[in-house]
């Protein structure tokens, strides 16, 4: 089996991509990824002389170098992870996710149709998506597979764009297409512009951790590794034409889950109990923004049998020992444009 991975460079992607090398000696693994500021290479240096992993340097939403990709490689699967991902970037840039995120989908699209053929047998686009499609929940509540979509942000506009794009090939054209909507992630290679890798950062710098609004916001955490066995799991085993919900049963509000992470990272660090919660700044609110996503996981469970198998208390806790022993790949990736995109962000 031939397998087309997009963004595998990036944070989800690049677990994904580990997973499938290190599983499926027989399958032939391409990872396809532009390397904009969020894909790095050094995340996949484990597995990069594999003799089952192929690299190849390109963007979704070159069409004629997409189709000649797909005419070349024969590929039997799809897993689309590439994207413009942060939502703070999507307001201060939103043509920039319409681009990648729905131009290149539609771009894969019509490659795969047009590469695959009228009866698409053993072929698989499975299209990687966000709980933010949904919308904001209240206090009450969680997003399943039959929650209307009613994105808020740049963001989740664009994918909630290409999720519609996808469903509509399947109805349209008959690709057989899966679609997962997963809650917040967090992990190791996790770009330190997210809550938790930016906040693992500052309170290693002791720089302000810049909390937005009242910090009452709420979001549903799972780690990375997780994501990546479901994915497994959908893309070999989900029905076609199926939408399933991929979430972490571990909701937390913003403020507590920043102090867990000072009390962590204070005892990691031997700092005093309390030295890092000092840190706190409480800044302008985001526009816009979701008072509380959560997933109700209950389909892939039941029917696919999936559930979260790392705790939020080890996953935190290997996610900040990673970071602690990987200084080198958090210099490279701070350095340079970083600096830039944090003063406009922050200052
Ligand atoms: P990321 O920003 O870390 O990685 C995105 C990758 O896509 C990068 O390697 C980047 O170089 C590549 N890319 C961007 N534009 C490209 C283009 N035009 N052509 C080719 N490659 C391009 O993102 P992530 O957090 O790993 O998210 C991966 C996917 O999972 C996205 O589709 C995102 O919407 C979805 N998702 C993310 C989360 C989360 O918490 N991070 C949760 C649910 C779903
Ligand atoms: P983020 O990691 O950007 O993920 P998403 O917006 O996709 O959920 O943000 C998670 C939550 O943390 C969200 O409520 C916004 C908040 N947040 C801050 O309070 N400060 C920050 O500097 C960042 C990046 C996020």
């Amino acid at each position: 089996m031939k397998i087309l991975i997009t963004g595998g460079a990036g944070f989800i992607g690049s677990h994904v991509v580990r997973r499938f090398v290190n599983s499926y000696a027989n399958y032939a693994i391409y990872n396809l990824d532009a390397l904009t500021y969020a894909g790095n290479l050094e995340n996949l240096r484990d597995v990069e002389n594999r003799p089952n992993y192929t690299f190849i340097k390109g963007d979704i939403v070159d069409e004629a170098f997409i189709n000649k990709l797909f005419k070349t490689y024969h590929f039997d699967g799809v897993i689309h992870l590439a994207a413009e991902s942060h939502v703070d970037r999507s307001i201060a840039d939103p043509l920039a996710f319409v681009r990648t995120n729905v131009i290149g989908t539609v771009n894969l699209l019509n490659a795969a149709r047009n590469a695959w053929g009228a009866d698409f047998l053993g072929k698989r686009f499975y299209h990687i998506s966000t709980d933010e499609v949904y919308g904001s929940l209240g206090s009450e509540g969680l997003f399943t597979e039959e929650t209307p979509y009613d994105p808020n942000s740049p963001y989740s506009a664009s994918k909630a764009s290409s999720d519609h794009f996808v469903r509509a090939y399947g109805e349209t054209y008959g690709l057989p297409y899966v679609i997962t909507n997963c809650s917040n992630n967090y992990g190791p290679n996790h770009f330190p512009e997210k809550l938790i890798p930016l906040f693992i950062n500052n309170i290693i710098e002791k720089k302000p951790l810049p909390v937005y609004g009242d910090g009452k916001y709420t979001r549903d955490w799972l780690f990375v590794e997780d994501h990546a066995m479901a994915i497994d799991l959908v893309f070999h085993k989900g029905k076609n034409h199926q939408t399933y919900n991929i979430g972490g049963f571990n909701e937390w509000q913003n403020i507590e889950l920043v102090k867990l992470l000072c009390n962590l990272m204070d005892k990691k660090l031997g700092r005093l109990k309390g030295k890092s919660e000092e840190l706190i700044t409480y800044v302008k609110d985001r526009p816009g923004h979701d008072l509380r996503y959560a997933i109700d996981a209950t389909k892939i469970n039941k029917e696919l049998g999936w559930k979260p198998s790392v705790t939020f208390e080890e996953g935190l806790e290997r996610t900040i020992d990673w970071f602690l022993n990987n200084k080198e790949w958090l210099n490279h990736v701070t350095s340079g444009e970083y600096q830039k995109y944090y003063k406009k962000m922050y200052n």
